[in-house]
């Protein structure tokens, strides 16, 4: 009888550890994988992941967006957020533009509406597989990205606002500032490229809760970054992009709480709004700014 009951209670145990194995040898850790089915992928986005060799309960999530011309893999390579994965409990993910030139669809009306269909849906949908897949902690979902990937993480931001804690952008323009009056798909917007669209805080604030306009939970806390020397998206678009943040967390535009100069390095300068907002212009910094992958896991609240 005894004999009966270990056999019975180690065959609950496979099976259950069986079920366990087949989850975790989906995706090996501890380097750069590609998913292949993580759902409705409307816009044909290829999805890819860093699991860490360390990861424990209730990870973290940081959707990291690769810049013009850039590839999940190429971003993987020249960002901290992998190793910073296996010190913070994180699952990367990187999505790889499907665009000839690989820019993002930052133009397009299903891109800048909330389950559009566009490129932002895909990533929105890599997020929820991942939460689901790995028992992530839904209150722990953050996007970052450089110049294209920046544009991007405030149209996330901006059309999915329920899914993320916290952003930082590098080196971007305002969510909807390059969007397409033709409907072109990833296309370029000089006038706002060149610093040239520029509105009230409140018309920005409009342009990005008019992306999910059913919306009426907390937006994501934003980190801007923009260098004074950037010649690919001029440097008002930095002015631009904090207008639009002040205005939709609540902040008055004109009065920001502190400025910090030469911090957090000499040459920059940091206006604090408050816990939701902060603005880093990068003197003499051009196109795009580096990324700081330990103020970005403060930023976070993951440090
Ligand atoms: C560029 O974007 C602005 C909004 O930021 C828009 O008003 C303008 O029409 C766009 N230009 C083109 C050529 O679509």
């Amino acid at each position: 009888m005894r004999a009966l009951l270990t056999a019975f209670t180690s065959a609950i145990f496979a099976l259950v550890a069986g079920s366990a194995s087949i989850q975790s040898r989906q995706v090996a850790a501890g380097s750069l994988q590609q998913v292949q089915n993580y759902g409705d992928n409307p816009a044909g986005v290829p999805m890819y992941i860093y699991v860490p060799r360390s990861l424990g309960d209730s990870p973290a999530i940081v959707v990291a967006i690769h810049y013009c011309t850039g590839t999940a893999q190429a971003y993987y390579n020249g960002s901290p957020y992998a190793q910073l994965a296996e010190q913070y409990n994180f699952i990367a993910i990187y999505p790889s533009s499907p665009h000839s030139g690989t820019c993002w669809d930052v133009s397009s009306q299903q891109t800048l509406a909330h389950n559009g269909g566009g490129d932002s849906n895909s990533i929105a949908n890599m997020v929820t597989w991942t939460l689901d897949q790995y028992g992530a902690d839904p209150a722990k979902v953050f996007v970052t990205g450089s110049s294209s990937g920046a544009m991007m993480t405030n149209v996330m931001a901006a059309a999915y606002p329920e899914l993320f804690a916290a952003g930082t952008v590098y080196s971007g323009v305002p969510a909807g500032c390059f969007y397409s009056q033709s409907g072109a798909v990833d296309g370029w917007n000089n006038s706002c490229a060149n610093g040239q669209v520029q509105a009230s805080p409140q018309v920005w604030g409009d342009t990005a809760r008019a992306m999910d306009p059913g919306y009426e939970g907390a937006y994501p806390a934003m980190q801007i970054y923009h260098g004074s020397a950037d010649g690919t998206l001029l440097p008002p678009n930095y002015d631009e992009t904090m207008k639009q943040w002040a205005d939709v967390l609540g902040y008055e535009y004109g009065s920001p709480e502190a400025t910090e100069q030469n911090t957090p390095q000499n040459g920059y300068t940091t206006t604090v709004y408050g816990p939701k907002l902060e603005g880093i212009y990068a003197q003499g910094v051009g196109h795009t700014v580096p990324i700081r992958g330990d103020d970005d896991m403060r930023w976070f609240g993951l440090a």
